[in-house]
Order: C-alpha cells, then sequence, then structure tokens
C-alpha cells in the first residue's frame, strides 16, 4: 500500500492543483458534518490517492481499533490502560463496563460535583478569606495547562465567571506575574495534575500556597485539585471535597472534557461546559458512524498522512483566522507531538515510516507578517491547516472579521496559485522596469505555488464547536497513530530529560560535583553558577 501510494505520488508529481479544480472537486474532496466544513481540494489528493488512502484505514484496521477504544479495551499496551476521554463527554450514556464496573456513573457524579462547586465559586457561595472569589489560578503543566487554557482564551465571548489565570512554567516569572496580579484573600488555586508529583505543578503549588498563607489564615481552603492521585491530595491537605479525581484511563492531553476542565467550567459556567462535551460528543458520533470518505477525522488524518509519510512535509502549520484560538497550535503540538512522536511501533519494530509531523502555528494574520514567507516562497513546501470561522463575536466589528476571511481564503489561494515569471515580469513591466533590471526583480516575485492547504470552516466558534473542533482533531491523531502503528497514548519520550533533571538540580544548587557530567554540560554549570544560578 504504501508503496502504491508512493508511485501514484511519483506520477502525479508535476500536476498542478490548481489545474484539477473543476467545479466538482470542491464538493467532491471536502467532507461536511453539520455546519461544520472540512475542505482539502486545495491538494494533490486525487481520486486514486484517496482510495489508495482509504485503503490503508481499511488494512490497519482502524475500525476496529476505534471500536475497542470506545468500548473501554486496554488499547494503551505500553501502559496496559484503556482510552476512555470519550466516555468523559457522554456523562449521560448508558453504563459502560470495563474491569467489571461501570465507568459511566462515577464520573457523572464528579461532573455534578464539579458543577455544583462551579456554580458556588461563580454565585459567591464559595467565598475566599476576602469574599467572593476574583480570581482562578491554575496551576498545572502539560495536558494539565494547554487545554484549559486554550479553550478559556477561546471561548472568552462566553466567559462570565472570574477572571482565569494558568501558570504553567516552573520559571519563577510565570507565578511571579500572574500571583501579582491577584488578591490571596479572594483567589481559588486549582492544583492540576493527574499524577500530583509533576515537579513544576508542585513547586509552583507551594509557592502558591506560601502566597496565600501571608494574608490567609487556612490558605487550603482556598485550594482545590484535580488529580488521579487521591492520596497525594489528602497529603496535601487539600479536602477531599474540594478533590476532583478521574481515572488513569485519560492521558493528560486528553483531559480537558474531565476535571482538567474545571476553570473552564468556572469560566463559562456548566451548562456551557455541558455544551462543550456535547459538541465533543456530536464529533465522536460522527467519526465512529460516517463512511471513510466521508468522515472528518479520517480525511484530516488521511490528508496529513499523504502530506507527511507519502510526500515526505516534515511540518504542518495549523493557522487559525480565529485570534481566540491562539493557543490551539500549542495545545496541538502535545496532542499530536507527545502523541504520535515515537520511532517504535506497538509491536517494538522500527516505524516503517515516519512518525509525525512537527505542528506549529500562529493565528492568521499575525502570521503572514512573520513565517508565511517562508510558507510561499522558501525551498520546503510545508502544508498549512487554516481554521475560520464565517462570524465572529463582535457584530459591531464584523466588517473586520469579513477582512479576516478574504485574508484567510486569500492566503490558501495564492499558496495555491503563486505566480509565475511571466506574470512576475508583466507586474515589472507595468511599473516601468526593463531590461536586466526587470529580469532581477522578477525573479525575486516568482511564487512558486502548487502549495497544498486544508481550511477547517464553521459558522461561529462556540462551545459545541469548540467541542467538535477539539474532538476532530483527537480522533485524526488517533487515525494517524492506528495506521503508522503507534499507540498514541503513551509518552515515554518525556522521561530522560526528567529524570536528568532531578538528578541535575543538585550540581546546579552547588551541592553536587559536575564531574560525572559531560564536558559541555558541565562547562553550561560552571558558566551559570559563576554568575548567579
Ligand atoms: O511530561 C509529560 C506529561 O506527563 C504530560 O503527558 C502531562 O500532560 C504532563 O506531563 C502533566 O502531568 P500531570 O498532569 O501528571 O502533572
Amino acid at each position: 500500500m504504501w508503496d502504491e501510494l508512493r508511485a501514484h505520488a511519483a506520477a502525479i508529481a508535476g500536476r498542478r492543483i490548481e489545474a484539477m479544480l473543476d467545479p466538482a472537486r470542491a464538493a467532491g474532496f471536502a467532507v461536511r458534518d453539520g455546519d461544520m466544513l472540512f475542505d482539502y481540494s486545495k491538494t494533490t489528493i486525487d481520486t486514486r490517492a484517496r482510495d489508495l488512502l482509504i485503503g490503508l484505514v481499511t488494512a490497519r484496521d482502524v475500525a476496529a481499533r476505534r471500536d475497542a477504544m470506545f468500548a473501554g479495551a486496554p488499547i494503551n499496551e505500553t501502559e496496559g490502560r484503556a482510552v476512555l476521554h470519550t466516555a468523559l463527554r457522554n456523562p449521560d450514556g448508558g453504563p459502560l463496563v470495563v474491569g467489571g464496573a461501570d465507568v459511566i456513573a462515577p464520573l457523572r457524579a464528579t461532573l455534578e460535583r464539579m458543577e455544583d462547586f462551579a456554580r458556588a465559586v461563580r454565585s459567591g457561595g464559595f467565598r475566599g478569606a476576602g469574599g467572593k472569589i476574583s480570581d482562578v489560578v491554575n496551576i498545572g503543566i502539560g495536558g494539565s495547562d494547554l487545554g484549559p487554557a486554550m479553550a478559556v482564551r477561546a471561548l472568552s465571548p462566553y466567559h462570565d465567571g472570574p477572571r482565569c489565570h494558568f501558570v504553567s512554567n516552573v520559571d519563577p516569572g510565570d507565578i511571579a506575574e500572574t500571583l501579582a496580579r491577584c488578591d490571596p484573600a479572594t483567589t481559588l488555586v486549582i492544583v492540576a495534575s493527574k499524577t500530583f508529583t509533576t515537579i513544576e505543578t508542585m513547586t509552583n503549588a507551594a509557592t502558591a500556597r506560601d502566597w496565600m498563607a501571608a494574608r490567609v489564615a487556612r490558605p487550603a481552603d482556598q485550594f482545590a485539585a484535580l488529580s488521579s492521585a487521591a492520596g497525594r491530595t489528602d497529603a496535601w491537605g487539600i479536602d477531599p471535597a474540594r478533590v476532583f479525581g478521574f481515572e488513569d484511563w485519560v492521558g493528560g492531553r486528553y483531559s480537558v472534557w474531565g476535571p482538567i476542565g474545571l476553570s473552564l467550567m468556572i469560566a463559562i459556567g456548566p451548562e456551557r461546559f455541558r455544551a462543550f462535551l456535547a459538541g465533543g460528543r456530536a464529533m465522536d458520533l460522527h467519526f465512529r458512524t460516517a463512511p471513510w470518505a466521508h468522515n472528518m477525522p479520517v480525511m484530516l488524518a488521511l490528508v496529513g498522512i499523504w502530506h507527511n509519510q507519502v510526500l515526505g512535509h516534515a511540518t504542518r502549520a495549523v493557522l487559525p483566522y480565529d485570534n481566540r484560538l491562539a493557543r490551539l497550535p500549542a495545545y496541538l503540538q502535545q496532542l499530536e507531538m507527545e502523541s504520535n512522536g515515537k520511532r517504535v511501533s506497538m509491536d517494538g519494530a522500527d516505524l516503517a515510516c515516519d512518525s509525525g509531523p512537527v505542528v506549529w502555528g500562529e493565528p492568521g494574520t499575525n502570521g503572514q507578517h512573520a513565517f508565511y514567507q517562508l510558507i510561499h516562497q522558501g525551498t520546503r513546501v510545508i502544508p498549512c491547516e487554516f481554521l475560520v470561522a464565517a462570524r465572529g463575536h463582535d457584530p459591531a466589528l464584523h466588517h473586520q472579521h469579513r477582512l479576516l476571511v478574504a485574508n484567510c481564503l486569500a492566503q490558501s489561494e495564492a499558496l495555491m496559485r503563486g505566480r509565475s515569471l511571466e506574470e512576475a515580469r508583466a507586474l515589472m513591466a507595468a511599473r516601468g522596469l526593463s531590461g536586466a533590471e526587470l529580469d532581477r526583480q522578477a525573479r525575486h516575485r516568482v511564487f512558486p505555488g502548487n502549495r497544498p492547504s486544508t481550511t477547517l470552516a464553521y459558522p461561529q466558534l462556540d462551545p459545541p464547536t469548540l467541542g467538535r473542533i477539539v474532538a476532530l482533531y483527537e480522533h485524526r491523531v488517533f487515525v494517524e497513530g492506528a495506521i503508522l502503528g503507534i499507540n498514541s497514548f503513551d509518552q515515554w519520550g518525556v522521561e530522560l530529560g526528567k529524570e536528568l533533571a532531578t538528578a541535575l538540580a543538585p550540581v546546579i544548587e552547588g551541592r553536587a560535583d559536575p564531574a560525572g557530567k559531560d564536558g559541555s554540560t558541565a562547562a553550561l554549570v560552571g558558566f551559570l553558577r559563576a554568575n548567579g544560578t
């Protein structure tokens, strides 16, 4: 199958996307799910490529793995765990028995406890020493930060609860700046950590406790915890009434749907949080039922595989023309690269093809004035994924939104069409240039074009739409991993650095000798210590 795909890619290598774009293609190379449209007509995928790509889905029996995931089978084999974040967004679904016990009733009970707490925080029923909670500080990192931070920003038009802040980095600048903006007497600190051992989070949590203790008699009363490790939250002195637990079958980067989403729930309210869950659930249903060619996560994954594993384009730019999705690229970096950035397949063999791509991006139009130069005229092809809403949330500024939309569509058009040397020469001639100067200037104004992009379009970024988008990307990662033979749900690649950091801490503090370290590390330790570390 891979050979056939590569042979086909080679056979159509010179083909221009623009030439393929007859009127039928826009409809035929797009997926609709309700009011959401995923357009991949501006890629080189043709009918044969699509058939071959769908052949991968069948050959790898993605359907069986998908159904096993939804059923709670332990598909995270290296950790011996089920993968059931989808259950979090189905709290009213029927019983789902995993390991002999129903998982839905307990998670629904936790959700209802979260809702009671969120309502109390929002209404003033739960108060700090100084009165109603004005600020919520979520301390967490990775999946315990990126999901809620991204979603709170994305849904800011619906934010009617206390201000929310997110502290993740162990860099003291992160927490110091955040706490400086808050009043300890009216701040709720949420310690979000699945394991409750992550060094950054526990260090920041201790700093926040000290900060609060300086002004508040019972600081622990203004702490809540989101964790799978109830024993550790107890040891930390957080009242179990404010501990919201989840099972080990919720991976960190898939956890925004449950307790890790508490800050989002406090920000937008429990009803809108439920709408966010409903959006994710709608995408689950679509993923489970739509035929492959009309299945949005599947086609999104296959487009990615075509670009990365077949054509060899190693990076993917995510370009939301929706400024409130500013944190989406960072969120997707963890979701995609921590999930599919692996070189060993599930059966322990070397991967037969490249792992998942480098994912990066920034909102448009800002990126246009920064790195789009390279996307348009650099030597490497960078497949782009645009996201755009038909409407913003600021009706009085709709004219600005239209300009945003025009820019989004213009970029994908420009990437596809490019500008030929003849066109560039004509442009220069029209500006009065001629001879050698015209030749020289024209070359700089050539755009090779034929650069692929996709566009995800939706009416408006509201809670259910955000839920659908996040679940769409989750399932895309799943399909990509299943086809590549990767376990998308472990993350052993983050371990080594953590171990070495723990070993280096006493060296940095001057309590241990750097002698055993390599020359470079020892020299860097020496420089930093000599300069005040
Ligand atoms: O370092 C990677 C990681 O384990 C992520 O997978 C996870 O989202 C993050 O750290 C935070 O982990 P925890 O929620 O246990 O603090």
